[in-house]
């Protein structure tokens, strides 16, 4: 199997599951407890279905949209991500280089493996921060000085990690960052010479934002679980979150929302924007999923901030169901992971166009030209 066989998610996750070391696909593919909201996070856009219109002129698509007062051509973006050095040897670079020839956001996350400033240096279309409130503050300090420098355009605080979720799979397989050999992962590690030999000798392993002030995640080896636990501020509250936002100074968002009384306190703190997710089912297994969750939050503050509906997305259609009920964009990570895995940055190129294509052909068929002509009369919920 190669690049060129990968015609959608699940074939670049098996390319994916090829090329990695066990413990590191699992970390990827795995989710909180049972990964019954992992799972849920897809299967809720089978409950709702499309209703097309024909007849429409549908010779000329234009998939853009704004969000964070920025203008991307495709409603969907590459959400943050940590660690990427590890599932491929260019890592952020990649995504970053792939995102920009699309003119999407980019996400960054704090536990990025390439700091903010290279990041910066080579790409110039939209990106963002994610911001994990550690318990250090000066950490805290720091890196916001140093996205506000690098230029972001928007700094998302995540709110969904305030303690680190259940990941039974890395508790099996032993995954830590950085990267730890085991009695139990000798083997596997072993199995994939290629990935061991990219990741000793294309350059340190680093958390650029983070190693000067905690050892855990470079020098000292921690389960993402317990960085989560361990290094964050569980005390973080609403407050907290508006100190941050106006210490920004621009454009703000709350990732991992999921209720409406928590979007329009969003609203309040003065966010421009908010991800509803549960990150990926990692966390709260059984947490409702963030398509199901979406129609009573955009009812609540769609009009005043930007809802991006992220986690689940595998499909154009995927897309095209959350924009239908009012999202501006949607995100996710392991759309285009599994694709970093499999060919870096033109596995990622591959993905998007697969996306890109998938989001185009659905709105021709739809009979929809432009974002905007999505709405609810588009669609029709099942009775269940
Ligand atoms: C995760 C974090 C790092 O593993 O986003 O879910």
């Amino acid at each position: 199997m190669s690049l060129k066989d990968c015609h959608n998610f699940s074939d670049f996750r098996k390319l994916a599951k090829k090329k990695l070391p066990s413990p590191i696909f699992h970390y990827i593919d795995g989710a909180a407890d049972d990964e019954i909201t992992y799972k849920r996070n897809t299967t809720a856009f089978d409950a709702v279905d499309l209703v097309p219109n024909v007849l429409k002129g549908v010779e000329n698509i234009d998939l853009s949209t704004n969000i964070f007062g920025k203008k991307i051509d495709l409603p969907l973006y590459c959400a943050p991500t940590a660690l990427q050095r590890l599932f491929h040897y260019d890592g952020e670079r990649a995504v970053g280089k792939a995102a920009q020839k699309f003119n999407t956001f980019f996400g960054v996350s704090a536990l990025s493996t390439v700091s903010v400033e290279e990041i910066s240096s080579l790409i110039d279309t939209p990106k963002m921060f994610q911001f994990y409130f550690h318990k250090d503050r000066g950490l805290n300090d720091a890196v916001m000085e140093r996205a506000k420098a690098a230029k972001f355009d928007v700094m998302a605080l995540t709110v969904d990690t305030i303690t680190g979720g259940n990941r039974e799979r890395d508790l099996r397989t032993g995954f830590t960052s950085p990267p730890k050999l085991t009695l139990s992962s000798l083997f596997s590690f072993a199995m994939k010479p290629m990935w061991g030999i990219n990741y000793l000798t294309k350059g340190k392993f680093e958390l650029p934002h983070l190693q000067d002030y905690v050892s855990e995640g470079t020098s000292t080896a921690v389960s993402i679980g317990n960085y989560f636990s361990n290094m964050l501020d569980q005390s973080m509250n609403w407050k907290d979150a508006e100190k941050l936002c106006s210490q920004w100074g621009g454009h703000f968002a709350l990732k991992g929302v999921m209720s409406v009384e928590d979007a329009k306190r969003a609203v309040d703190i003065g966010c421009s924007g908010i991800m509803v997710s549960n990150h990926g089912g990692r966390q709260l297994d059984g947490s409702r999923s963030p398509f199901d969750q979406l129609a009573e939050i955009v009812d609540a503050v769609g009009d005043k901030i930007d809802v991006i509906c992220e986690g689940g997305i595998q499909r154009g259609t995927h897309v095209l169901k959350a924009l239908s009920i009012g999202a501006k964009a949607c995100s996710g990570g392991r759309l285009y992971l599994y694709a970093l895995a499999a060919a870096g940055q033109e596995g990622v190129e591959r993905a998007l166009n697969l996306y890109r294509a998938e989001i185009e052909r659905g709105m021709k068929l739809m009979g929809c030209t432009k974002i905007s002509d999505l709405n609810r009369d588009n669609l029709r919920f099942r009775s269940k």
